[in-house]
């Protein structure tokens, strides 16, 4: 109904999850007669390299219509297999562009393509950004044109999942909203709330999806946080700090360490070390998300990071790069990365530099 009825169809698709579910067969039933061709093979944390295989198939075979099927990978791989189908140059150059979105007059059409979402994080589904991994770094691409068409968000497809990426998921979704809502306050009561609703949400059903995979219940209100997480709405017009994210690509670029698994050993030192920075969102954070009423602010401040970190590790994820066998004789490593790819005047101020950030990765060894 969403894929015109004349379309030619690429199904893209990851690492063969949804075809060993039976997922993309049940696509292309539902696709009928359309014309329809398959990539798979998209990379956890996306290639470049495999992606402009795909924009091959969309040249080639006239492809005008994409139908992602997976997790963020997928989703966001298909995005940039969109934008660099529509590019005449070198699709290297989609990767340079950080968050700025990317200028009308570098790409001004793509081929319109649609998700079936199968692992809620990422909130790809709902927004126009992906980040594609290319020799030793992750790269955001950010494309006002690179909106799904539709996205089609059914708990059931990923009750699959194994364990550790529903953590994941829930850990992605939870620092997704606490880096739109943990900065300095604007009296943006609307965004406040959404953040909290979505943080008390994820405390609640974070230990029972994890292990009742077959809940309906508590993977739909997963699902349905993941995507309000990242999908603008929160984040319009509030401060916003990515320092976690931008730290945790180049332990995944380095390291190999899943994408959530990296916010897990980030985020809790970063509140520590810059908990001036935060003070009163920290307090309301503290107050009205963790309910934590008596002490002096220090205690409040101190419980609120506590609790974050013991929440973290109650869905079976590490805090600590030690855990992955991480000391600190590699912390010059991902200060010379984080130096190389500009992350140089990171957070809601602009004001996080590399020598906070080592304090930072050395209080999360
Ligand atoms: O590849 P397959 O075989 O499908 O297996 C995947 C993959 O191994 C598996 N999986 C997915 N759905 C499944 C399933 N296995 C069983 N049943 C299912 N229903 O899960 C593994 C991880 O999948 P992936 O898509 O890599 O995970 P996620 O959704 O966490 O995406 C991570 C990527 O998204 C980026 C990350 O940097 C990373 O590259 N992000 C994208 C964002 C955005 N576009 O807005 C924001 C995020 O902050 C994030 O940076
Ligand atoms: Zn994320």
């Amino acid at each position: 109904m969403y894929v015109p009825a004349d379309a030619t169809v690429l199904i893209t698709y990851g690492g063969g999850s949804a075809k060993k579910s039976g997922l993309i067969d049940k696509v292309k039933t539902v696709l009928g007669n359309r014309k329809v061709y398959e990539f798979g093979g998209i990379d956890p944390n996306p290639r470049y390299e495999t992606l402009v295989k795909a924009v091959e198939i969309v040249r080639n075979e006239n492809i005008d219509f994409l139908l992602a099927v997976g997790g963020g990978s997928v989703i966001d791989g298909t995005k940039f297999i969109t934008l660099a189908s529509c590019y005449k140059g070198d699709p290297r150059n989609l990767l340079k562009f950080g968050f700025m979105p990317i200028p009308f007059d570098v790409v001004n059409k793509v081929v319109p393509f649609g998700t079936v979402l199968t692992l809620p994080a990422t909130g790809s589904e709902m927004n126009s950004g992906a980040v594609i991994s290319y020799e030793h770094g992750k790269f955001p691409v950010m494309c006002e044109l690179a909106f799904p068409k539709f996205s089609i968000l059914d708990p059931i497809i990923t009750f699959t999942l194994p364990k550790i990426q529903v953590a994941n998921g829930i850990i992605d979704t939870f620092v997704h909203t606490t880096e739109q809502y943990i900065t300095f306050p604007v009296d943006a009561r609307v965004q406040d709330r959404i953040a909290e609703g979505i943080l008390q949400t994820l405390i609640e059903i974070g230990k029972t999806t994890i292990a009742e995979t077959e809940n309906y219940d508590a993977r739909a209100n997963l699902v349905w946080s993941a995507t309000m997480a990242l999908n603008g709405i929160g984040g319009a017009g509030v401060p916003q700090d990515w320092a976690t994210h931008m730290i945790g690509h180049e332990l995944t670029a380095l390291f190999g360490i899943d994408h959530g698994q990296t916010l897990a050993i980030v985020y809790p030192s970063l509140l520590e070390v810059r908990r001036e920075q935060k003070r009163v969102k920290l307090l309301q954070y503290a107050k009205r998300v963790w309910h934590i009423e008596s002490g002096s602010e220090e205690e409040k401040i101190d419980l609120a990071i506590r609790k974050t970190r013991e929440f973290f590790e109650s869905l079976g994820v590490k805090t600590r790069l030690s855990q992955y066998g991480i000391g600190t004789d590699k912390i010059p490593v991902i200060i010379e990365q984080l130096k190389a790819h500009g992350m140089t005047a990171l957070s809601e101020t602009q004001d996080l530099t590399l020598d906070i950030i080592q304090k930072i990765l050395e209080r999360a060894v």
